[in-house]
């Protein structure tokens, strides 16, 4: 007996060096944990059970069966993240630099389809050199078989996908069907071709880092939804960003102890200036409403004329979907819509109630935008909200005009509650231009042009800029003391609890892709 104890503690141990001594300090001196490390500092202490570490590949071509490591640069298995099962696989950079064989693939497919079957989050540490080169079509077929399954497991549960070293070729498709992806800045990276590739194609000469490290892809693609500074921060904000979310669709998130900054919400009068053509901050608005420090930023640093993100009010998660006046005035452009339609879908599939708070002047106009689809783009935001059933409260700070009123959660498209302030301003568009239009032929015969269109101005903002037209008709449920929002806000989410809705049966909707 002593002899075969000694023969599984001696494959463990030759498991847990995975490429060996020299590959794990490569990784260590590349600024980088090995995937046994993340694993361990992921999830809780002492609760990670591994399945599959004796795995190894069946390649006899190139001499690859006298190269055998246990595990075969994968390690996967379950545990619990602030006492949450989860199901978790880490590419193991030290062995073959994490390259996916047929054998990985099916270690990694096993534990996709136990996170089904338990309902639970399935998160994918990625460092991986690609397709393992040496077994060609059959690591293909791997990937196929992981991405059927992103896709079949999505809006089931929860997928976070963590870049934490290379991510190329076919590699991206994955964790750009999970759910979010996140990348670690200057270790990580995601490309479809590799600047060498790129450079015979096109004549382009870019980096690696400029391709598609972190920092393109949370400002310039929106491919990564959060970027950290370094493996354990990332691990942090994955632990933070589950801590919103239910384990499956079959869930409510967990509800969790808060606290309020009363200083804040008192300070909510003060927010929207007196000019309306001046900015503020949406996050001030944002942080007066909900948990104190509750709010957690999605693409912080994409489309950033939107902010959307998960926050707690009361103690329970809820998504926020804000414009931000800072940035192109609150307009929604193309990324604008792309990012917050998606953020929306993410909500409504894990019955996480959206606030949305609306300050929009409108869509962006110009060539740039009209050729790159604003129309079919802006139209993903109208359908997602449109398709929500989950709780929505919309709140009108300020401006709330055109067409872009009706995407931002209007009543008409099935919001539940729409709260406005007295600062809101509800119309077609604004009252300089608005006047301009359709007090043209005055104008222009007035003796002074410019007088009359001051007070043209003035008598069309008189009757639309304001949020009463709106609250006649009912498409204002409420106009509301900005320092009373909190509480409003409270009462509407939790008379919210038991919605339910009923839709007409169909396969799936055709939301303009
Ligand atoms: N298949 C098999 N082995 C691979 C591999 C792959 N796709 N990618 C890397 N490896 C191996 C390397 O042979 C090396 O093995 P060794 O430790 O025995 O020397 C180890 O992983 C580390 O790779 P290395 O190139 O030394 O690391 P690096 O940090 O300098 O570079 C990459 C990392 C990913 C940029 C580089 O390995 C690479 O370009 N890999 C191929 C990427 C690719 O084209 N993949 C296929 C298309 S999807």
């Amino acid at each position: 007996m002593k002899d075969k104890i000694k023969i599984l503690n001696d494959k463990i141990a030759e498991a847990h060096l995975g490429g060996g001594k020299n590959r794990i300090a490569k990784q260590h001196a590349n600024k980088k944990l090995t995937a046994r490390e993340r694993v361990e500092y992921l999830l809780d202490e002492g609760s990670f059970e591994e399945i599959g570490m004796l795995v190894t590949h069946r390649t006899t071509d190139f001499g690859m069966e006298k190269e055998q490591y246990y595990g075969d640069g994968v390690i996967t298995g379950y545990g619990t993240i602030n006492g949450r099962l989860v199901c978790v696989f880490a590419q193991d950079f030290t062995v073959f630099g994490g390259s996916l064989s047929e054998t990985q693939a099916e270690k990694i497919c096993k534990i996709m389809d136990m996170a089904v079957k338990m309902s639970v989050p399935m998160i994918g540490l990625n460092d991986s050199g690609g397709a393992r080169i040496q077994e060609g079509v059959r690591s293909l077929g791997g990937y196929a078989d992981i991405f059927y399954r992103n896709v079949q497991a999505s809006g089931v549960i929860p997928q976070i996908s963590a870049i934490m070293g290379p991510c190329a070729g076919g590699a991206v498709y994955s964790p750009a069907m999970t759910d979010f992806t996140m990348m670690v800045e200057d270790t990580s990276y995601m490309f479809v071709t590799g600047p060498n590739v790129v450079k015979t194609v096109t004549n382009e000469t870019v980096t690696s880092e400029e391709l598609g490290g972190a920092s393109t892809h949370s400002t310039k693609s929106g491919v990564a939804h959060i970027t950290s500074t370094n493996d354990v921060q990332c691990l942090d904000d994955l632990k933070r960003l589950l801590s919103y979310l239910p384990q499956s669709n079959k869930e409510k998130a967990a509800d969790l102890p808060y606290q309020l900054d009363t200083e804040l919400r008192e300070q909510l009068e003060q927010i929207i200036p007196d000019n309306p053509n001046k900015p503020y901050d949406m996050h001030e608005v944002i942080k007066g409403v909900i948990d104190a420090d509750s709010f957690f930023e999605i693409h912080k640093n994409y489309a950033e004329n939107i902010i959307v993100g998960f926050a707690r009010l009361g103690g329970k998660s809820i998504g926020i979907i804000a414009n931000q006046p800072m940035v192109l005035a609150g307009c929604l452009d193309v990324n604008s819509s792309k990012k917050a339609a998606r953020f929306t879908r993410f909500c409504d599939a894990f019955n996480i109630p959206l606030l949305v708070l609306v300050d929009v002047p409108g869509f962006l106009p110009g060539t740039d935008q009209e050729w790159n689809g604003i129309i079919i783009h802006g139209a993903k935001l109208l359908y997602a909200l449109s398709e929500a059933t989950v709780p929505r409260v919309t709140l009108i700070t300020r401006k709330a005009y055109g067409g872009a009123y009706d995407v931002m959660n209007s009543k008409h498209i099935g919001a539940d509650m729409n709260f406005a302030w007295p600062t809101a301003e509800i119309a077609v568009m604004g009252a300089k231009g608005a006047s301009e239009i359709i007090f043209k032929k005055e104008i222009n015969e007035a003796a002074d042009h410019e007088a009359k269109l001051l007070e043209k101005e003035a008598e069309y903002a008189n009757l639309f800029a304001n949020p009463y037209t709106a609250a006649q008709r009912g498409f204002i449920d409420e106009v509301i003391h900005p320092q009373d929002t909190r509480r409003k806000l409270l009462k509407a989410f939790s008379m919210l609890e038991t919605k339910e809705v009923v839709l007409p049966k169909r396969k799936h909707g055709n939301i303009p892709l």
